[in-house]
């Protein structure tokens, strides 16, 4: 008997699904490596530098010696700083009491699930999803309960298919705008029926905000914390600097809460991290405070590719491509193509595109499986403007080779 066979895993562990992300993250970092030309659309961080304003604050914090325990919950200045934020950007008035820093937004939202869901709560899920929710919420004892969001004009949020899925343990509608993987923005019009919605069901809402900097062609973010103070009141708020500043090594991610939801959170991170890093906390405080002329240039940039990258997917046959208006991820669904053979593989759903992509083209993009939705796959845009018209005449190439 191996070691490894003597050993008992909790069912907790074995339940985990490893995050088809970084799978195909290190697949393709692995092949290139090996000397292959891959052009990565399977990454989910900005390809810019982290802003001075972050990066100098964390230097002057380490030099001063700033690098011992912190409250767990953050240090004051940075909570008072995100306090601003809230109420700059969304129109949200919190107590710095009732914000917790935390090791990255995931964290934040884990959290949240390990405070608000029970062992046996139905959590809403709108699907597509990002991958990591569901892991969360059956940490949590929870059950992820999914919703379909894919309309025939795109990936739209729908409120009475939210309505046709409660049931008497419902309690938490986690939601993403703009959406990881789909790029949707819910309106503000639509927040409203949202926060409706929640309010006439008594649920908890969980609202991950992490994309809410990169919105392109006049999409509007709206917190639907901001839509009513009753809402606010069972909206839990995330945030963070990863993907507005560029920073997703640094970890820092936020909630902003009730402060009952609040106080609990910070105790539980008590046991479990205690603060996040004194260093990477001076940092966040220099990227919320420090001007936003690179958050302002990220997005341009940003939409300058969203725009090429969509009108190549848009011009491949068969190929369905809704529009996104956020984040920085393009999810086209297999559509006329599936059943097609390229390259003398049948192209069934989104993991055959995938393989078929890295494989024959050198382009890593991540099979819609790991979202929810076997039949696409995500490119994401977070790549230099050469490198994305260099994968796009690739997949052109492949894909012109479809019967
Ligand atoms: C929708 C969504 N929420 C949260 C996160 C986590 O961000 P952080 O780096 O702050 O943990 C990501 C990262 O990919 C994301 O896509």
């Amino acid at each position: 008997m191996t070691v490894e066979e003597t050993i008992r895993l909790t069912k907790r562990a074995l339940g985990i699904e490893p995050s088809a992300t970084l799978a195909v993250d290190s697949r393709a970092k692995a092949l290139a490596a090996a000397g292959k030309d891959i052009v990565n659309f399977g990454v989910g961080e900005p390809d810019f530098p982290t802003p001075p304003a972050a990066t100098e604050a964390a230097t002057e914090a380490i030099r001063e010696g700033f690098t011992k325990y912190t409250p767990a919950a953050g240090i004051p200045q940075l909570r008072k700083a995100i306090r601003e934020k809230l109420l700059r950007d969304n129109g949200l008035d919190y107590d710095p009491e009732e914000i917790v820093v935390s090791v990255g937004a995931k964290h934040s939202l884990y959290n949240a699930f390990q405070v608000l869901c029970e062992v046996g709560d139905e959590v809403l899920v709108p699907s597509p999803y990002w991958v990591t929710y569901p892991e969360q919420v059956r940490l949590a004892g929870g059950v992820p309960v999914f919703v379909k969001t894919d309309k025939p004009a795109g990936y739209k949020l729908d409120v009475a298919a939210l309505k046709a899925h409660v049931t008497p343990r419902t309690r938490i509608l986690i939601l993403n705008s703009p959406s990881n993987p789909t790029g949707a923005v819910v309106p503000p019009s639509e927040m409203e029926a949202v926060a409706e919605f929640v309010l006439r069901h008594n649920l908890y809402l969980i609202s991950d905000e992490v994309y809410e900097k990169l919105v392109y062609h006049g999409a509007v973010h709206r917190s639907p914390a901001a839509v009513d103070p009753e809402v606010k009141r069972r909206t839990v708020v995330i945030n963070g600097v990863s993907k507005a500043y560029a920073m997703t090594g640094w970890r820092i991610g936020y909630a902003a809460a009730p402060l009952a939801v609040a106080k609990a959170m910070a105790a539980f991170q008590g046991h479990v991290t205690s603060n996040p890093t004194s260093i990477a906390q001076r940092a966040a405080l220099g990227a919320l405070t420090g001007d936003s002329e690179a958050v302002t240039a990220m997005v341009t940039e940003f939409e300058a590719r969203r725009d090429y990258m969509v009108s190549r997917l848009e011009a491949i046959p068969g190929l369905r491509t809704p529009e996104p208006e956020g984040a920085f991820y393009v999810f086209p669904s297999l559509g006329g193509l599936a059943g097609a053979r390229v390259a003398g593989r049948t192209l069934a759903d989104g993991s055959d595109l995938a393989m078929i992509l890295l494989e024959e083209a050198g382009v890593a993009v991540v099979p819609g499986v790991a979202f929810g939705k076997p039949d696409a796959v995500r490119f994401s845009y977070a790549n230099s403007m050469a490198n994305i018209e260099k994968g796009m005449d690739r997949v052109e190439e492949v894909l012109s080779k479809a019967s």
